[in-house]
């Protein structure tokens, strides 16, 4: 199992973005998670590619965006043109979900698949080994600051299980409540990726509570 840790950037200064970006630069983050909202697949609304030039410009970290919009498929070039490491849809959002990963490779990026919390891991069956990661909400989408659904690690638990009997090679990426005191558990429970916006960003000293979720 790897321990990776992507903050959110969701949960940094809107005002001062450069700062906090060259902050997550400097950390021992692995990832920069990108949350891109719409307003329609979820209630709000957060930022769009204009504004992403500009993160891409300015990370030096790999960029895992997560895409919280309907037709995501539309924005495949978009995310290319911003050096999207991963580019994340959600499967309640996808009609021809084995089609748009298959897209999301042919552009040259991974392709995540993410779940809503009431979205069984067993619907992923038979696509699990096309695809490089899977994002299991631990909230519902298109908020930061949420309480952690428990029920989370009963869903890393069957979708680890899946992963092995077929031997795919997909990541566990969990987003959404991760804090200090989860983290671990959730590593242990057999999550390769944590995403973390307000326990990082909200936290008094950034840099030191990200070296602390990743060795916990
Ligand atoms: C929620 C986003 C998350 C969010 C996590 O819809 O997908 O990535 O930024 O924030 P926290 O860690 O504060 O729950
Ligand atoms: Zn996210």
């Amino acid at each position: 199992m790897k321990k990776l840790l992507a903050p959110s950037l969701l949960s940094a200064n809107f005002g001062n973005l450069q700062h906090d970006i060259e902050l997550i630069n400097r950390s021992e983050a692995d990832w920069l998670h990108i949350d891109v909202m719409d307003g329609v697949f979820v209630p709000n609304i957060s930022f769009g590619f204009p504004v992403l030039e500009y993160v891409k410009a300015l990370s030096t970290k790999p960029l895992d965006v997560h895409l919280m919009i309907v037709e995501p498929t539309k924005f495949i070039v978009e995310c290319k043109n911003i050096g999207a490491m991963m580019m994340n849809i959600h499967y309640e959002a996808c009609t021809h979900l084995h089609r748009a990963v298959a897209a999301i490779h042919d552009a040259g990026m991974q392709a995540g698949v993410t779940l809503n919390p009431h979205t069984p891991v067993e619907l992923l069956e038979d696509i699990i080994c096309d695809v490089d990661l899977v994002l299991l909400m631990s909230v519902n989408p298109g908020f930061g600051g949420q309480k952690f659904i428990e029920n989370t690690y009963f869903k890393i638990a069957r979708l680890r299980e899946m992963i092995e009997r077929k031997q795919a090679h997909a990541l566990i990426e969990v987003d959404g409540g991760v804090n200090l005191d989860n983290a671990p558990l959730l590593y242990s429970a057999g999550a390769d990726v944590l995403v973390a916006g307000n326990a990082i960003f909200k936290s008094e000293n950034i840099l030191e509570t990200i070296k602390l979720i990743r060795h916990k």
